[in-house]
């Protein structure tokens, strides 16, 4: 166990919160290989895990959860700023006063008869002067070995706060134990889950759920809302992005940031492996990007996090061989299927399916079963550092220098004008909702950016602080902007592009876009591949998917339109005049 922190500030904190959840016990994660361990035996003796095979896969766990505690809670997610336009429409907001108040009831007393772990823990790597230090209190052991998977957490993060100030995050499942009471294998409140944020004060109150994005508040908490709030503050991106690096033939390379939204695909192309000959593809990230400007006017990234939360269903060894890879060890399984001799599984893994599974409502499960064996939010937790394809400089405390910045939705590829027209596409962004979060799947709904769930303040001003980045450097070393997307159908249903590992085709007419080695036709909505610019080589691809995929769909951005205005009245006159001026050039481009 580390010792109580040298900065007395943070001591008193702990202590001052102690005494408002009363745990039995506080507990300082020194984040070692043996607590690690240690926690690990102990979550398989409250029955939370399941330890998998070690022939099979080594120190792996497999846990399933609640069933009212899969997925993220966007309507119990608020944003405290002290004036509700602070929040914007984009954000449920309470008044901060109040919602104190309230928290302060919940939590007292909410962990008796648990452990309070106190979890100091970096974003990014130590010492990086891109990186933040949070602590993070929690009566969840499973929060506390996730988090060391994730960050770089335990006495290193304590050692490089110092003295200084720290991100505060309070958690508790919201399931205190009294009159020894026996604990539940997935102890949470599913009815009255709290994701608070006070943009204000970087200060995170969790409570009810023990799930990934409402409890590992390193991640979607701090590393977005909190930080998309510094950035604004301070100048620099914090973004819903992976990070990837992709070299041509020649061993020339670029880093490519690339926002879509929850499971659409990031995980992905972070991992892709290409299928044309000689690109080879590294990951840097795979979830979060944060940029800041580096002393030559360019954008670097670093990868805040050390590990990856990944949705398992559709990953397979055809699909996302490295993460197959990355999950051979060390790894936590949430809501996956249990096989009968030790292993996980999950829809999409392999045809062939497990003749007799636990799914993951811990009831048997065969094949002739009518329900899925997996939830379709169901996740690993596996360390980074062992992912085949990470890139050597992943933990480069100066951050990779960015190119190109892709978002996707559901549009055809495409290349911004400049960085005020990418501004405009990303701010237009439309995507289908998935199993990432509580509610309906498959709901079309603006999500610009992918930040809809995850900006921490009002987005039209969200969108002003990108376009003021725009003026901060020259054009020619902004990144430029790119518009893909892998998940359009035909009328039938069936996918238009066969995805994967295919990406590399277009990642390779961004890179030739970049060195000016790709042709380009100019349209109302920026940039589409030219006429045999996109390299279909050997690719089995009709010519009309082919031009369904690379030709102006004018119809369909007409009656765009004036959906797209509709979006952008939620946000009144605090929507920058610019991104009104280019809808308007759009209309005419269309008319
Ligand atoms: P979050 O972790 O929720 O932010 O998601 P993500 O953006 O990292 O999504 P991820 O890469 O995990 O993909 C989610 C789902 O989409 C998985 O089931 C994938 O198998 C599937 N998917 C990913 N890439 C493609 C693609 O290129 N084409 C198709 N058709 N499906 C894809
Ligand atoms: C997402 O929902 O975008 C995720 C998973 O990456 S979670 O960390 O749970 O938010
Ligand atoms: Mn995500």
């Amino acid at each position: 166990m580390a010792s109580k922190s040298s900065n007395a500030r943070l001591n008193a904190w702990v202590t001052q919160w102690a005494a408002i959840l009363q745990p039995e016990n506080v507990y300082w994660c020194d984040g070692s290989q043996n607590e690690y361990d240690q926690l690990c035996r102990e979550l398989v003796k409250s029955g939370t895990f399941t330890k998998l095979d070690d022939a099979k896969r080594p120190n792996s766990f497999w846990a399933h959860s609640d069933p009212g505690d899969v997925a993220r809670v966007e309507d119990r997610t608020f944003i405290c700023s002290t004036n509700k336009i602070d929040a914007g429409p984009n954000n449920n907001w309470r008044e901060p006063n109040e919602m104190r108040t309230e928290m302060r009831t919940l939590y007292t007393g909410a962990m008796r008869g648990r452990t309070l772990y106190v979890v100091p823990f970096s974003m990014g790597p130590l010492g990086s002067p891109i990186a933040h230090i949070g602590v993070q209190l929690t009566d969840s052991a499973y929060v506390a070995v996730s988090m060391r998977i994730m960050t770089r957490m335990g006495q290193g993060a304590l050692d490089a706060l110092g003295n200084n100030d720290w991100v505060q995050c309070l958690h508790s499942v919201g399931a205190p134990l009294v009159n020894g009471a026996k604990d539940s294998p997935w102890p949470c409140n599913p009815d009255n889950k709290y994701i608070v944020h006070f943009p204000e004060t970087r200060e995170i109150m969790s409570y009810g759920s023990g799930y990934g994005g409402n409890a590992l508040l390193g991640k979607k908490c701090f590393a977005l809302r909190i930080a998309s709030v510094m950035a604004r503050d301070d100048g620099w991106l914090a973004e819903h992005m992976l990070i990837l690096k992709l070299t041509n033939p020649k061993g020339e390379f670029k880093y490519i940031a690339a926002a879509f939204p929850s499971a659409c695909g990031k995980t992905n192309l972070a991992m892709l492996v290409p299928t044309i000959k000689g690109w080879k593809a590294e990951t840097i990230g795979d979830d979060i990007c944060w940029m800041k400007f580096g002393k030559d006017g360019q954008l670097y990234a670093i990868n805040p996090e050390a590990g990856f939360f990944g949705v398992a269903p559709g990953t397979g060894y055809d699909t996302n061989a490295n993460a197959m890879h990355t999950l051979n060890a060390n790894c936590i399984f949430t809501n996956t299927a249990l096989t009968s001799d030790g292993d996980v599984w999950w829809e999409g893994m392999s045809d062939t399916k497990p003749a007799r599974a636990t799914d993951w409502h811990n009831n048997a499960w065969t094949p002739e079963s009518e329900t899925l064996a997996a939830h379709p939010n169901a996740r690993f937790t596996a360390p980074a550092s062992q992912c085949p394809s990470i890139a050597p400089e992943w933990q480069d405390p100066s951050g990779v220098p960015i190119s190109a910045i892709l978002f996707g939705g559901r549009r055809r590829v495409t290349q911004a004008f400049d960085w005020d027209h990418g501004v405009f596409l990303g701010s237009i962004m439309a995507s289908e909702t998935t199993a990432a979060a509580g509610g309906a799947v498959g709901k079309l709904r603006f999500d610009p950016m992918a930040m809809l769930p995850f900006c921490g303040y009002n987005m039209a001003d969200y969108f002003a602080h990108w376009l003021s980045l725009g003026a901060k450097t020259s054009a020619a070393k902004l990144p430029q902007i790119f518009f893909v997307n892998w998940f359009r159908r035909d009328n039938d249903g069936r996918f238009l592009w066969p995805g994967y590992g295919e990406n590399s085709r277009v990642l390779k007419w961004v890179f030739e876009r970049l060195t000016g080695n790709a042709s380009a036709d100019k349209t109302a909505i920026g940039f589409l591949p030219a006429a045999n610019s996109l390299d279909v080589s050997g690719l089995n691809i009709g010519t009309a998917e082919l031009e369904a995929i690379t030709s102006l769909d004018a119809a369909g951005w007409r009656d765009a339109v004036p959906q797209i205005r509709e979006h952008y009245a939620i946000f009144g006159d605090r929507l920058p005049a610019k991104l009104h001026d280019s809808l308007n050039s759009l209309e005419s481009a269309l008319a």
